[in-house]
């Protein structure tokens, strides 16, 4: 029980990401405030897990707008008295982003990965840092991906989003850490459990000559143990990160590519 009183919102909690971090955090005994922009999803991962007796509410919250973002967390002050974690796992579609060559791309498909991405992990992590600093306590955690750091063909402004996020999460910290709270970011390698991952590749099918099968034993061949993670392995060890285990940890964003990317 990592999570034992520890209370914990998660953004984006009906997605793929969302919804394993939540059962995670809920096996580790968490209370659990679950949002997304539209309820329904989110809401049949929290009875899931309120029916295997954990502890979980669901609400809608767009990360995107302040005023929601604020008003729910406030609604968390009042019932728990704290917010412990914030884990902001929200995508937007892969097909409105990718598989346009950077030559041809227009300026609002290459800002509306920034635009949401870089924005939506600022709002969250600010409007609960606020709370959090006034408690002396607290973990900020999200989600990148590889782009952060390698170059990748046809992915537009999703790389140049993914190291935003991440310098953010190294910014966050050094100014946030002095006041006792932890930002951590993970990065995982494409797992392909997740409709996400196949919807990536979509946009990118035809200019890499690939079948959706040939891309994932290519992917894996990456990998140091030519295989792609789990969602479940993802979320232990995001469970491990937002515990008081990982107290020592701040400032970074964990390389989870099993090998596929060094540090
Ligand atoms: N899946 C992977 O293997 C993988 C690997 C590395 C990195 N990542 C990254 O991790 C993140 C999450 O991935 P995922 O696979 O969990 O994606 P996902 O299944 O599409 O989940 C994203 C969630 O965010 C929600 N959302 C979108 N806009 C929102 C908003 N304004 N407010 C609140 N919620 C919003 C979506 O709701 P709707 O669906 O209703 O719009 C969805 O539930 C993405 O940044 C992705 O690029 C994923």
């Amino acid at each position: 029980m990592l999570l034992k009183n520890k209370v914990a919102v998660i953004y984006g909690a009906g997605g793929s990401i969302g919804g394993a971090v939540a059962r995670a955090f809920a096996r580790d005994g968490a209370t659990l405030f679950l949002t997304g922009h539209v309820r329904a999803p989110v809401e049949a991962i929290a009875k899931d897990i309120v029916s295997a007796g954990g502890s979980a509410e669901a609400a809608e919250v767009d990360a995107l707008v302040e005023r929601s973002i604020d008003g729910h967390l406030q609604s968390v002050m009042d019932k728990a008295g704290r917010v412990d974690i914030s884990f902001n796992s929200v995508g937007i579609p892969d097909a409105e982003i990718l598989g346009v060559p950077l030559l041809d791309l227009g300026l609002e498909q290459f800002s509306q990965p920034l635009s949401t991405y870089a924005a939506s992990y600022f709002l969250t992590a600010r409007l609960a840092a606020r709370r959090m600093v006034a408690n002396k306590s607290g973990v900020i955690m999200t989600v990148t991906a590889l782009h952060s750091r390698t170059g990748i063909p046809l992915v537009g402004g999703y790389g140049p989003a993914m190291a935003a996020k991440e310098a953010l999460t190294r910014d966050l910290s050094a100014e946030l850490a002095p006041h006792g709270v932890r930002v951590v970011g993970l990065r995982p390698q494409a797992m392909p459990e997740s409709d996400t991952i196949k919807q990536a590749f979509e946009p990118r099918a035809k200019a890499s000559g690939m079948t959706w099968e040939q891309w994932q034993t290519l992917l894996a061949s990456r990998t140091h143990p030519r295989r792609l993670m789990t969602l479940e392995e993802m979320a232990n060890v995001a469970a491990f990160i937002a515990s008081d285990r990982a107290t020592g940890m701040t400032g970074t964003t964990v390389n989870l590519t099993m090998g596929s990317l060094d540090d």
